[in-house]
């Protein structure tokens, strides 16, 4: 959590690699796979292929059926996978990197703002199906909904009324109860 230009989207690249820290180190323990999802990661989809081309280039070993199932999942239903990537939205492109992230589950997700372009049905689905992930999940994010579902211990940067970042070790309902207020940014 924190306020616009805390440093939330700064941490999750330096722990996931894709920038490297001025000062100190990042240490990830030996048996991790990582998934990170940023709203950069819309913009590696290939433009030009369709979305079930997509899918059958990252899974070329799995069957058609398997992979039009996992996408009707995720709300892209009969004609919507021969869409090409280049006309998708926003919202359509992060259904798209979400079922490919959460087909072969890495064991840490780290998720940048994952329910950005989403609708409120996608985004329950994407909470019911988080719910289920057994792996290890950090995440910015400012849905309420989405924080309350899945949050369990919550990291708070930039606030005023502490010095450096704050470590609560409880839900996020209990981080509002505790407070006495949403986190900074929070909408519904
Ligand atoms: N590559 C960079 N080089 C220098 N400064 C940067 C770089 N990337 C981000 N910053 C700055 O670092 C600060 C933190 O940015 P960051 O994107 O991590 O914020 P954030 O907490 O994710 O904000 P938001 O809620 O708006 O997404 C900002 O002041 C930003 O301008
Ligand atoms: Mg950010």
């Amino acid at each position: 959590m924190g306020k616009n230009g805390a440093g939330k989207s700064t941490l999750l690249k330096m722990i996931s690699g894709a920038i490297q820290p001025d000062a100190g180190n990042v240490k990830l323990g030996a048996s991790l796979k990582l998934g990170y999802f940023s709203q950069q990661a819309l913009d590696l989809l290939d433009p030009d292929l369709t979305v079930i081309e997509q899918m059958q280039q990252d899974f070329p070993m799995e069957g058609l059926g398997v992979l039009r199932n996992l996408l009707g999942a995720f709300q892209f239903s009969g004609d919507d996978v021969d869409k090409r990537i280049r006309a998708l939205s926003g919202g359509e492109k992060s259904r798209l990197v979400m079922a490919r992230m959460l087909f072969d589950p890495p064991n840490f997700l780290v998720l940048d703002e994952p329910t950005n372009h989403l609708d409120l049905a996608t985004k329950e689905m994407l909470i019911d199906a988080l719910k289920d992930f057994e792996g290890t999940m950090i995440f910015v994010s400012h849905d309420r909904t989405f924080l309350r579902g899945l949050a369990s211990r919550v990291l708070e940067l930039g606030g005023e009324e502490h010095d450096g970042p704050l470590v609560f070790g409880g839900s996020y309902l209990e981080y509002v109860e505790r407070m006495g207020r949403e986190a900074p940014g929070v909408h519904n």
